[in-house]
């Protein structure tokens, strides 16, 4: 059964001291001078887990920081009464899934008669949200006979296709981190999160929009920046900074038209209006200190670009954007040619350079960095 209450986990139906939940009477049922109590804090409070990609758990911790009511926040984890509708708008996550844990000692006590009808009412409460179409299950030895049986009885009681490639409710089942039992989370979402709506266009070497959050996000985000991005590609640091709020203006360039238009197509669905041309970066004919904020996410020497190529992209483009920055302003990097970039930034006197983070993603741990003017 789900596991009861514990001290540091306060379980979604009942109150703890210490956590005060506002189905407790509060005051001493007096009518008057009562204080005025939020009543998304009357709701029942779930468990919630998100998913970052590694490198960018504090960018996500401080994303949800600031969702109102989200409390018990221990690392990716938090209990959250409000509407779950909030969560699915937090863009440094892959995903966010509801947890619950089971004190069975392995998957095959999940099909006990009492934990099948909880567990498919916890996964029933998550569909009503989601609107999940399918599901499938992500447990180690997903094939086992037990899995199988539990697949079974999901689809019956759900009344829910399983589709154990694409199934859209992601059902993943793991040992509980800190004690006896299982784990079991399932996406609040039928799709990841960092798939964004307004990607109708996608390119080789597009960037991971929740990267693209955390750069501007640790970039610093300011209304009067003016901001260039050279080499946008499909658009992904454009249209993230424009969702995230004004600036002063914002332009992004790329030598190849198939990137641009790409890049057009992505911002038309996301319904904003943003500049992109089909120019060199390192020749854009702009006047000097044109920029506020320049970030660039320069070809990796795979997917796009050759690592030969790269050797004189690189220190040229240092050289051409320290000429388009203002006097204070800053330029963010993303590269995974970390050996050639770190080599370049030695042999120059111009920038001042600070790693910000290393991420893991599609198989590449790319870094970002953070330049001032020296
Ligand atoms: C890593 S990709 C950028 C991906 C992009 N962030 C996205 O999310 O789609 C690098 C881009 O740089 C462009 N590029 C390479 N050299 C360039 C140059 N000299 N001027 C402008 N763009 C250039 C490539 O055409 C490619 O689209």
């Amino acid at each position: 059964m789900p596991r009861p209450a514990r001290p540091a986990r306060p379980p979604a139906d009942r109150p703890r001291a210490d956590h005060p939940r506002a189905d407790r009477p509060h005051g001493t049922g007096r009518k008057t001078s009562r204080p005025k109590v939020d009543h998304r804090t009357r709701q029942k409070a779930h468990e919630y887990e998100l998913d970052a990609l590694s490198g960018l758990e504090r960018v996500a911790e401080t994303e949800l920081a600031a969702v109102p009511l989200a409390r018990d926040i221990r690392g990716p984890r938090f209990w959250y009464p409000g509407d779950p509708d909030r969560l699915t708008r937090m863009k440094s996550v892959i995903a966010v899934y509801r947890i619950q844990t089971w004190d069975v000692p392995r998957p095959r006590g999940l099909l006990g008669n009492q934990q099948l009808s909880e567990l498919t009412e916890y996964l029933r409460s998550v569909v009503q949200v989601g609107h999940h179409a399918s599901f499938r299950i992500g447990a180690a030895g997903r094939e086992s006979s037990v899995m199988q049986r539990l697949a079974e009885e999901l689809e019956q009681g759900l009344n829910l296709p399983h589709d154990p490639e694409n199934g859209e409710l992601l059902i993943r089942l793991r040992p509980e981190l800190d004690g006896p039992g299982w784990d079991v989370l399932a996406r609040i979402t039928p799709r990841p999160l960092s798939a964004r709506a307004w990607r109708v266009c996608n390119m080789h070497g597009g960037l991971n929009a929740t990267i693209a959050y955390a750069v501007h996000k640790l970039a610093g985000q300011r209304e009067e920046d003016r901001i260039f991005n050279p080499m946008s590609g499909s658009g992904t640091l454009l249209i993230e900074r424009e969702l995230m709020g004004p600036s002063a203006a914002m332009v992004g360039v790329d030598i190849d038209q198939r990137a641009v238009d790409c890049a057009k197509s992505n911002i038309h669905a996301a319904k904003r209006d943003i500049e992109v041309a089909c120019i060199d970066a390192l020749h854009t004919g702009l006047p000097a200190r044109s920029f506020d904020l320049i970030v660039g996410d320069l070809p990796w020497g795979d997917a796009i670009g050759t690592h030969v190529d790269n050797e004189a992209l690189y220190p040229a483009f240092l050289s051409e954007m320290h000429r388009l920055t203002s006097k204070q302003g800053r330029l963010a990097v993303i590269t995974h040619e970390i050996r050639l970039f770190e080599r370049v930034l030695q042999n120059q006197q111009k920038w001042h350079a600070q790693e910000l983070l290393q991420v893991a993603s599609g198989g590449h741990h790319p870094k970002v960095y953070l330049l001032h003017k020296r």
